[in-house]
């Protein structure tokens, strides 16, 4: 038995940031677009809100969706490198918001990969059988560790969150395969967070010094991200004898518009196939792939039997890629 996603939803903060809002960086609406294709991102400004809020704010949406209560919820899962605090995690933020009492659930750091990770995670216990419903949720609150004053990083990334519903599918539906790879010794160099964690915990010269923002190399990260993005979405298609044809939608990281499509091609799908809101959100870090899923449900674009390769890149390096086989009914 696999696991089916029944239910989707998304999580983007009102507040609008253009990249007109950067150009006091040395940087241009021209640059980024070219560069990223990234037009504009949202921030959640409110102070009080963070990650385990608009993870909330999805789980709400997708309980509603599928019309069932909080208490049948067996586990929670959260795809994030921005939980609102090291401990407790943003999963039991969530089941307190919720009130999901009957689910226990922890975090997943796997940078942009997260969501991907969780989302194999969570289908593990439901092909096992002993749970029934598991909420896989993916979402980072980016600019709390991003550096506004760095052009290198600060036009990039985005807040947002989505999430799905995972359930025992109907036979041949739902999570067919799934490749996860981990590269530490290649990529634990060139995408970090230096401060804040037990090697160097937070003292007055690691916040002078700007530690506790994300560093990123970006031109190496590229190198590896649109080989790696690529393969294993060809490598998805290979082992299930996929053609281009057979593949309804690639939902891809939303890192760099470059990289969503070098995977296009070396799969041999046009974009139009392509599920891409790099322009409107940024890079949502664990949001991305979730948000796209929500974006494609919501419009009404998958169909029954829709074959969708899901294929991400991110710190660590963490990458990976997925065949999900749409259920449309239950
Ligand atoms: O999601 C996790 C994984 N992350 C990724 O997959 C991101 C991978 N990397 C990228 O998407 C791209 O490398 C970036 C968008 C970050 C940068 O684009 P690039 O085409 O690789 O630019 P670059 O880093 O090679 O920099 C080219 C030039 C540099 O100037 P010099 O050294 O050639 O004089 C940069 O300083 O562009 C400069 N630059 C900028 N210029 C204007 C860097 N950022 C900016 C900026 N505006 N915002």
């Amino acid at each position: 038995m696999k696991a089916a996603i029944t239910a989707t939803a998304k999580y983007l903060p009102p507040e609008r940031f253009t990249n007109f809002d950067f150009v006091n960086l040395d940087t241009s609406d021209e640059w980024i677009r070219t560069r990223t294709g990234i037009v504009e991102r949202r921030f959640l400004k409110d102070p009080t809100k963070a990650t385990a809020y608009m993870c909330s704010e999805v789980a709400r949406q997708i309980l509603d969706k599928r019309g069932i209560s909080a208490e049948e919820i067996d586990c929670i899962i959260v795809g994030t490198i921005t939980p609102d605090m090291f401990f407790p995690s943003t999963a039991c933020l969530v089941q307190d918001s919720i009130g999901a009492k009957n689910a226990w659930g922890f975090d997943l750091s796997a940078a942009c990969s997260g969501f991907l990770y969780a989302l194999v995670t969570g289908a593990q216990f439901i092909e096992s059988g002993t749970h029934k419903k598991v909420l896989v949720l993916g979402g980072d609150k980016m600019s709390a560790i991003t550096d506004m004053q760095d052009r290198n990083t600060a036009i990039l990334f985005g807040d947002g969150a989505g999430g799905v519903l995972l359930e025992p599918a109907k036979e041949g539906y739902g999570l067919l395969d799934y490749r996860l790879y981990s590269d530490g010794t290649s990529g634990k160099d060139h995408l970090y967070m230096k401060a804040g964690g037990s090697l160097m915990p937070a003292s007055h010269e690691t916040v002078e010094k700007r530690l506790h923002y994300i560093y990123q190399d970006g031109r190496t990260v590229f190198k590896s991200a649109v080989v790696g993005m690529a393969e294993v979405a060809a490598e998805i298609m290979a082992r299930n004898n996929l053609t281009p044809n057979d593949v309804v939608y690639l939902v891809p990281h939303q890192a760099n518009l470059r990289i969503i499509s070098a995977t296009a091609a070396r799969m041999g799908i046009g974009m139009e196939k392509v599920a891409v809101n790099i322009d409107r959100y940024g890079n949502t870090t664990a949001g991305t792939v979730p948000i796209c899923l929500a974006e494609l449900d919501e419009e009404g674009k998958l169909n029954d039997g829709d074959n969708i390769v899901i294929a991400t890149y991110g710190a660590g390096y963490t990458w990976g890629g997925a065949l999900v086989k749409w259920q449309k009914s239950f």
